[in-house]
């Protein structure tokens, strides 16, 4: 049986199925190089934490000045920043990039996110990087030797 045979036929000849073959490879690799670019330039929805106020096992004393520590709130994590001028601030650490978790730099004095160098400064504001908006503050109240985080109502 010939090559014309077998495709008047409707079988597959060895030119129709390299030709699928490298059709799906290029259309695979094209995908996968698309993909992480368009995941990076169109960040997902974060969902908003059910939890309102936590009380940290933290006492104020425990944290020193241009320090920040990551606490639960919830099912998210957040952080808790001493400012080097004596402050207690807190924010979602959730970066508002990609979703990892930041953290507290010290040597720059600003919250730092490692997977994209993104920057927020002390108030919570994306000063650098990639991140499109700021991190969520939340309200920190002193009460005894006791931190309570809250969500800030509007
Ligand atoms: S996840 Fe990309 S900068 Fe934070």
């Amino acid at each position: 049986m010939s090559q014309k045979d077998r495709e008047q036929r409707g079988g597959v000849t060895r030119k129709r199925f390299i030709d699928w073959v490298l059709g799906t490879s290029v259309g695979g690799f094209v995908l996968a190089i698309l993909y992480p670019v368009v995941r990076y330039w169109v960040p997902p929805e974060l969902a908003e934490s059910a939890v309102n106020s936590v009380t940290l096992s933290i006492k104020p004393a425990d944290v020193a000045a241009n320090t920040g520590r990551i606490f639960k709130f919830g099912d998210k994590p957040g952080i808790l920043i001493r400012t080097p001028n004596g402050q207690l601030r807190a924010f979602n650490a959730v970066c508002t990039h990609l979703g990892c978790t930041v953290q507290y730099r010290a040597d720059i004095k600003q919250i730092w996110c490692a997977c994209h160098n993104g920057h927020y400064n002390l108030n919570g504001k994306n000063v650098s990087g990639p991140p499109p908006k700021p991190l969520t503050e939340y309200a920190v109240n002193v009460r005894g030797d006791q931190i309570v985080v809250s969500v800030e109502k509007a």
